[in-house]
C-alpha cells in the first residue's frame, strides 16, 4: 500500500496504523497527514527507555544449555536471530538442538531444519544425549525435516501451518550464493516472518577458521547474535578437545566476552564450572586455571607450539 518510505518512521505504532488506514482509503500516499500526524503524536519519543524498563520490556528464552543463560542476562531476547558458527565438529548441532528440547519442555512448538543430515541421524544423535525426541514429534511439539530442500516461500508456510516459539536452520552454507544470502529477497522474507510472529531463531553456519581469527563472513552480519564454536587440541591427534563457547555479539545484552570451555555430558553440552561440576575436571581441562580466568590469548596464541589450536 505505502508505496513511498513514511517521512518520519518514528511514529507511533498507533498513529502509523491511522496513517495507514486513511491512505488506504484515499489509494495513496498523504504526507499532509503524516506531517500532521507528527505533531499531535504525543507518544513519539515519549515512553521512557531506560535500563530498566529493556530488561522488563525484553522476554528472554531460556538455552537449557547449563551455565549459557547467565552469560546474556537471563537467555536469548525473544524473536532474535542468532548466528551460531564455527568449524566442523565443535557442537553447533548439539547446542542447538538442547536449544529445542528446552522449548519442547515449556510446551512450545519447534522446528529443526537440516540442510544436510537425515531425519534419523538426528534422531540418533539426540538419543545419544538421553533424550528420544521422537516422542515429541509424535505429540506434535517437534518438527524435523532432514534433508530439507525448501524454498523460502514453502519454509514460510510450514511456519504459518506449524506455529513454532523455535526455529533452527542447519546449515546455512548450503545455500549456493552464500555471499548475497543475507540480503536475498528469499532470506528477507522469511526474516520478516520470524520477526512478526517473535520466533526465536538459530541460523547455523559454518567456518573454515576457529576463534584465533578475525575474520567475518557474511553470515555474521545478518544476527542479532552470534555465538562462536570452537575446539584445542594440544596436538593434531589429541584423542580429547578442549571445546569451547564465545558469544561475540547479543543485542541488547550486556554480554560476557569471554571464550567459556564446555563439555559434552551424557545429557548434551554444558559449561565448565556451570553447576556443581568438579572443579578438579575443569582445571585439568584449562591447563590448571580456573575457567573464568583462562584467557582465549592464553590457549590461542601461545607461542608454546603444543597449545596452538589445531583444527581436524
Ligand atoms: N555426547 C557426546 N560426548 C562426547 N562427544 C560428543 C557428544 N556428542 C557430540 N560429541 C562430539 O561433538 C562433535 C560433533 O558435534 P556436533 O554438534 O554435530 O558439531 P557441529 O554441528 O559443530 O559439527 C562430534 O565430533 C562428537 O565427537
Ligand atoms: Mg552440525
Amino acid at each position: 500500500m505505502r508505496d513511498k518510505h513514511p517521512i518520519h518512521t518514528t511514529l507511533s505504532i498507533d498513529a502509523m496504523r491511522i496513517l495507514e488506514r486513511y491512505e488506504k482509503e484515499l489509494g495513496s500516499k498523504n504526507t499532509v497527514l503524516e506531517r500532521a500526524l507528527m505533531g499531535m503524536d504525543k507518544l513519539r519519543f515519549k515512553e521512557k527507555i531506560d535500563t530498566q524498563s529493556i530488561s522488563r520490556i525484553v522476554k528472554r528464552v531460556n538455552t537449557g544449555i547449563p551455565g549459557f543463560d547467565g552469560l546474556i542476562e537471563g537467555g536469548i531476547p525473544e524473536g532474535f536471530v542468532v548466528v551460531v558458527t564455527g568449524p566442523p565438529g565443535t557442537g553447533k548441532t548439539t547446542f542447538s538442538l538442547q536449544f529445542l528440547l528446552e522449548g519442547i519442555k515449556n510446551n512450545e512448538r519447534c522446528i529443526f531444519f537440516s540442510f544436510e543430515e537425515m531425519v534419523e541421524q538426528l534422531i540418533k544423535q539426540t538419543v545419544r544425549f538421553g533424550c528420544d525426541i521422537r516422542e515429541y514429534i509424535d505429540k506434535g511439539l517437534l518438527e524435523i525435516f532432514g534433508f530439507s530442500r525448501f524454498s523460502a516461500e514453502e519454509i514460510i508456510e510450514i511456519i504459518n501451518i506449524f506455529k513454532p516459539k523455535r526455529i533452527v536452520f542447519d546449515s546455512l552454507n548450503i545455500f549456493s550464493d552464500t555471499s548475497d544470502f543475507r540480503r536475498s529477497i528469499q532470506w528477507r522474507n522469511i526474516l520478516k516472518e520470524i520477526k512478526d510472529k517473535k520466533i526465536t531463531c538459530f541460523a547455523i553456519t559454518e567456518k573454515r577458521y576457529g576463534l584465533e581469527s578475525r575474520e567475518f563472513d557474511e553470515f555474521d552480519f545478518m544476527g542479532d547474535g552470534i555465538i562462536f564454536f570452537d575446539k584445542r587440541q594440544k596436538h593434531h591427534l589429541d584423542p580429547s578437545p578442549t571445546y569451547f563457547i564465545q558469544i561475540q555479539k547479543m543485542r541488547l545484552t550486556k554480554v560476557n566476552e569471554m571464550p567459556r570451555a564446555f563439555i559434552f555430558m551424557d545429557h548434551g553440552i554444558e559449561l565448565i564450572g556451570a553447576t556443581n561440576l568438579d572443579k578438579k575436571i575443569a582445571a585439568s581441562l584449562m591447563d590448571q586455571k580456573p575457567a573464568q580466568e583462562q584467557n582465549i590469548m592464553d590457549c590461542i596464541d601461545s607461542t608454546d607450539e603444543n597449545k596452538r589450536i589445531s583444527l581436524p
